[in-house]
């Protein structure tokens, strides 16, 4: 009797290590979905032959295609990665079909063998992933100008750490902003609710939910109609979901405050002081938070792809990730791959002019964030950060992803802020008062 309780006892203590190592399997929402699956969701990974049917949509939640670029499959780590081999070789990139409960994983393991963010692209179909395998056009190269001192200079100075301190600090209490979880489609409705009232300044401004096919997690678009050329976009944004650790799933604390409740933040202060401006842009201003950025920049690609099916002028866009971590010297870093040569440098010229700190230039080596999705797309973009690659912040995507660990206050976000309102008013230009112009 007692052997056959000790038994049980162990059988039970066993249970209990399986649970805690993989808490998917207690039925909680997580990597693994309570299927039998394999010990990592990333052997999952299926190899197909090149003339596998095309085009055939995976089911809701189970499988989604990958692209990585053709030079991470040189690197000597790859193979720890466990894809085996993928289902088609491009000029480009590569592409594999997984189980869409792994993504989580996926980008969990490239930071850890790759030292760096995820750098793949997930897509619905195996058609849209095979878009990735040839080249892309280049985005035309416009002439971008400065010449909006005058309206933009006073605007600066009301750039307030306070309010990117209170917002920064509403988004990381949620528990996280996971795409598939309850409090990431809260935490996107409040960044609507929010900016809808900032907007109300604004003539015909409003704020919406974008929602997505594959997952629960809305992308919020606030659009600042143009009074000449409404049909010239000018796009700022950055994601608002985050994410912590391997098995967390939509269970983790992941406050995300630096990745990148600091960016929502930039955009959010960019309003609040444009929407006290009395501006009148000539072209059409947008600003996104994107949803799903953190498992394949999954919300900003659909966008991005749908603006260029819809035949949309985008003339520029920038992306704010991570901007309140001082991890090198300078305050501001110019990211120099995947971007719009040209509007980049656009960027780095509007540091200067409005004299916005010291500037720096750096690069991912990957499609790292959402300014990607739109190049991809054929769209001349840029973006800028809080440090170089190598001095970036160690707590993203883990619950010390918090305020305090990146010094308490907000007050490395404020030069981006007030970028962000150059960028907005010197790309979309504003239009001269009723009286000024004789009308
Ligand atoms: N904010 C990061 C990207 C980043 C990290 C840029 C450090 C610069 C320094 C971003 O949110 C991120 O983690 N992206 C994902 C993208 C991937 C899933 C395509 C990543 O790299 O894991
Ligand atoms: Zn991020």
């Amino acid at each position: 009797m007692d052997s056959k309780r000790a038994l049980f006892g162990l059988a039970l203590w066993l249970l209990m290590l399986l649970l805690a190592a993989h808490p998917a399997a207690s039925g909680e929402e997580g990597a693994f979905d309570g299927r039998s699956k394999p010990v990592s969701a990333l052997e999952g990974a299926k190899a197909r032959p090149a003339d596998a049917p095309q085009a055939r949509r995976a089911p809701a939640e189970e499988s989604v295609w990958v692209s990585f670029g053709r030079e991470d499959l040189r690197d000597a780590r790859w193979s720890e990665l466990g894809l085996g081999e993928p289902a088609a070789l491009g000029e480009r990139s590569a592409i594999y079909e997984l189980p869409v409960s792994a993504l989580p994983e996926l980008a969990q393991k490239m930071h850890e063998r790759f030292h760096r963010c995820g750098g793949f692209f997930a897509h619905a179909t195996r058609r849209e992933a095979e878009g990735d395998l040839r080249p892309h056009a280049a985005a035309p190269a416009l002439a971008y100008t400065v010449d909006q001192k005058g309206f933009v200079g006073p605007l600066l100075s009301q750039v307030k750490e306070a309010e990117l301190r209170a917002a920064i600090e509403i988004l990381a209490a949620y528990h996280n902003r996971y795409y598939q979880s309850e409090t990431g489609v809260a935490a996107a409705k409040a960044i609507q609710a929010r900016w809808q009232q900032l907007a109300a300044e604004l003539p015909g401004a409003s704020a919406r939910l974008v929602t997505h096919g594959g997952w629960k997690q809305p992308s919020v678009v606030l659009t600042i109609p143009g009074s000449e050329s409404p049909d010239e976009l000018v796009v700022l944004g950055g994601h608002l979901d985050s994410i912590a650790g391997m098995w967390g799933g939509a269970n983790a604390r992941a406050p995300g405050a630096d990745d990148n409740a600091s960016g929502i933040a930039v955009l959010t202060e960019a309003i609040r002081v444009l929407g006290r401006s009395g501006l009148r842009p000539k072209r059409t201003i947008e600003f996104m938070g994107y949803a799903a950025e953190e498992v394949g920049l999954r919300g900003s690609q659909e966008i991005a792809r749908q603006y260029a099916s819809a035949g949309k002028k985008v003339v520029g866009v920038v992306q704010f990730d991570m901007t309140n971590f001082r991890g090198s010297a300078d305050d501001i870093y110019v990211l120099s791959d995947n971007v719009s040569p040209a509007l980049s440098e656009f960027l780095g010229r509007l540091v200067d002019e409005y004299a916005l700190g010291k500037r720096g230039t750096t690069r991912c080596g990957y499609a790292c964030s959402d300014h990607a999705s739109w190049t991809k797309a054929g769209f001349p973009a840029s973006a800028a950060f809080e440090s170089s690659f190598d001095g970036m912040n160690k707590q993203i995507h883990t619950d010390r992803d918090t305020l305090a660990n990146s010094g308490g206050t907000a007050a490395h976000s404020a030069p981006f802020a007030r970028l962000a309102v150059a960028f907005a008013v010197e790309l979309a230009k504003n239009s001269p008062p009723a009286s000024a112009s004789g009308r």
